[in-house]
């Protein structure tokens, strides 16, 4: 042992020296082998913190065997005297703790230990001037966001997601004035958003969802000039949105949902934000109306404004939406009670690329317009459930062959379920129980091949129950009661 370990030393010591002469004869001493030895001496210290490495990701992290360089995870400076200019460690599975000897490491620009499982609390890394990304997400990190942070001042890129963290968001952040994103989401983060994180007017991504932060919504968020990402969903925010705001073209991503937001929307809401993609305000307490402006917005795909109070109409605007995907409007107070309260349906009709439907538990009177025969052919989902519509289903309904999930119960629609039934082939599920549906069940639904769950129950439905259920060898859940049926459900699907 002792022998063979000789060589090895000695292949080290000229490994240095030939460092050293690669640093260039004027500089042959002191400062220079310093600095080496104390980003060797910071890693080593880093390891000494790890108690678990499962996969190896630290097997070659050896003096004798390598110069620190070369070691896993580790880059240098292209160019004398090789300090450590990024850590990226990250998904290696890695248990123990941050070590704050990663502050010694003053050349690191990148420092990626995400998808670990580090424990304790975030290093002291406020030496480190040059650090541009540091990406901690994913661990099991606890403790405070230290205020030493905030002497990173060339930070761009700031990612401590998915962890432990308590405390407050620091005030004095806002140093960080090259910041691009700001990640804190899915930690244990309280109290109010700092007025000061609106200085840093380089924010373009935003993530606070997922914490117990509480208070308002500081007016001057909405005015960073670049954000396009705003995720503060799963709080427990209150206040609202301003009613006069600038205007914020880059804004693309807003993400409000969960919180105890209110009042009503800014009218101007689409104009003032004319390129949002996603707006997702769900859970909430708002109220009004839908702001008609938001058909301006028109690269819009997805609006989710479900579990709020919102009255009025549904806008007919948003069928000028081209792009729109998903417009979850359920558990709100909308109405429509005569042709004009249902002109939405029809103008949704140029919404080609709509999916999913969603206006269960509102105040929609009346019969169903023909014309939803004339929505996207793209359709997945519609849900009218718990509304007050009556009169019978009208049969173009059968054109939409791409439906998934046909929910229509707790209504009062009578009449009889008509052919459209067996049109729709691709039906998962079906739900149109509590209505006043009579006549028999069709034989044409044992086409529905795919159906998964199936109610009709308490409607006044007669007759025998159709031999072709049998047929349905998918069917998880089926509900026939509380009507006049009679027969024998037929075997063939799972109980
Ligand atoms: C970090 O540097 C300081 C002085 O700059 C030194 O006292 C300390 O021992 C170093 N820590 C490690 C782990 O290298
Ligand atoms: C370091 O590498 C040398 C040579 O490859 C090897 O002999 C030695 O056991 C290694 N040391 C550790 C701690 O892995
Ligand atoms: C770290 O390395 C992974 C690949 O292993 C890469 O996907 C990731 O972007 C790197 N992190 C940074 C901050 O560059
Ligand atoms: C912040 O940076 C200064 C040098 O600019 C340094 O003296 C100080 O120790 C750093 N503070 C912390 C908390 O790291
Ligand atoms: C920040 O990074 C830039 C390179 O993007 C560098 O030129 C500058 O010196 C750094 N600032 C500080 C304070 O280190
Ligand atoms: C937040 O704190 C509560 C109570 O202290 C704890 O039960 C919960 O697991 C924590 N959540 C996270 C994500 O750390
Ligand atoms: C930062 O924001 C706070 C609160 O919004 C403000 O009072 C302060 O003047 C701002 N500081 C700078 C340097 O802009
Ligand atoms: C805001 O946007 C609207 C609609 O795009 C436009 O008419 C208005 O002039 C803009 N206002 C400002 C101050 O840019
Ligand atoms: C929030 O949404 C869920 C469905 O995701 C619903 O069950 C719940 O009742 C809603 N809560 C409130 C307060 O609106
Ligand atoms: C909606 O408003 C009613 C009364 O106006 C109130 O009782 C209810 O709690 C509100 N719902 C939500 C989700 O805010
Ligand atoms: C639907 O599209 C047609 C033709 O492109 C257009 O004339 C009509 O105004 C659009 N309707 C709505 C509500 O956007
Ligand atoms: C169901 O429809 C019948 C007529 O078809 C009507 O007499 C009855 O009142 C309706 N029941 C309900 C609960 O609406």
């Amino acid at each position: 042992m002792r022998s063979s370990k000789q060589p090895a030393k000695l292949a080290m010591l000229l490994l240095l020296a030939f460092l050293l002469l690669c640093d260039g004869v004027g500089n042959v001493h002191g400062k220079t082998i310093h600095q080496n030895s104390v980003d060797l001496h910071a890693l080593l210290d880093f390891k000494k913190g790890i108690t678990n490495d499962p996969r190896g990701a630290l097997s070659n992290w050896n003096t004798t065997a390598h110069h620190f360089c070369r070691w896993n995870g580790v880059t240098c400076t292209t160019s004398r005297p090789f300090r450590v200019s990024s850590l990226n460690l990250t998904g290696k599975n890695l248990q123990g703790q941050i070590s704050s000897s990663l502050g010694n490491l003053t050349f690191l620009n990148t420092l990626d230990l995400s998808s670990n499982n580090f424990l304790g609390d975030i290093p002291l890394l406020g030496n480190l001037k040059e650090l541009q990304t540091l990406n901690l997400w994913e661990n099991q990190l606890q403790g405070i966001i230290p205020d030493a942070l905030a002497n990173c001042s060339n930070l761009t890129y700031l990612d401590l997601s998915i962890n432990h963290i308590e405390g407050a968001i620091p005030q004095n952040l806002d140093s960080l004035s090259n910041l691009v994103v700001l990640n804190l989401a899915a930690n244990n983060l309280t109290g109010t958003i700092p007025p000061t994180l609106c200085n840093i007017t380089t924010l373009k991504e935003v993530y606070l969802d997922t914490n117990q932060l509480e208070g308002s919504i500081p007016d001057k968020l909405w005015q960073l000039p670049k954000m396009s990402t705003l995720t503060l969903g799963f709080n427990t925010l209150s206040g609202e949105i301003p009613k006069t705001l600038h205007n914020l073209s880059s804004l693309q991503n807003l993400g409000l949902e969960y919180n105890m937001l209110g009042n009503v929307l800014p009218l101007n809401f689409g104009e003032i934000f004319p390129n949002l993609l996603q707006i997702t305000l769900n859970n909430n307490s708002f109220e009004g109306h839908i702001p008609a402006s938001l058909g301006n917005a028109s690269g819009l795909e997805s609006i989710d404004l479900s579990f709020n109070n919102f009255t009025g109409p549904v806008p007919s605007t948003l069928g000028m939406l081209s792009q729109l995907s998903f417009l979850n409007l359920q558990v709100n107070s909308l109405e429509a009670r005569d042709s004009q309260g249902w002109e939405f349906l029809h103008a949704l009709k140029n919404c080609t690329l709509l999916e999913t439907l969603s206006l269960s538990k509102n105040q929609l009177h009346g019969e169903i317009p023909s014309s939803i025969g004339d929505l996207s052919l793209n359709l997945q989902t519609i849900a009218l459930g718990g509304n007050m519509l009556s009169g019978a289903i009208p049969p173009s309904i059968g054109n939409l062959h791409g439906l998934f999930k046909l929910l229509l119960g707790f209504n009062n629609l009578s009449g009889t379920i008509d052919e459209w039934v067996g049109k729709l082939i691709n039906l998962q599920g079906l739900n149109l129980q509590q209505n006043n549906f009579t006549g028999s069940i069709p034989s044409s639904i044992g086409r529905l091949t795919k159906l998964k769950k199936l109610s009709v129950a308490s409607n006044a439905l007669e007759g025998r129950i159709p031999v072709s259920l049998g047929n349905l060898s998918e069917l998880q859940e089926l509900n026939l009661s509380h009507n006049n049926l009679h027969g024998i459900i037929p075997p063939g699907q799972k109980p």
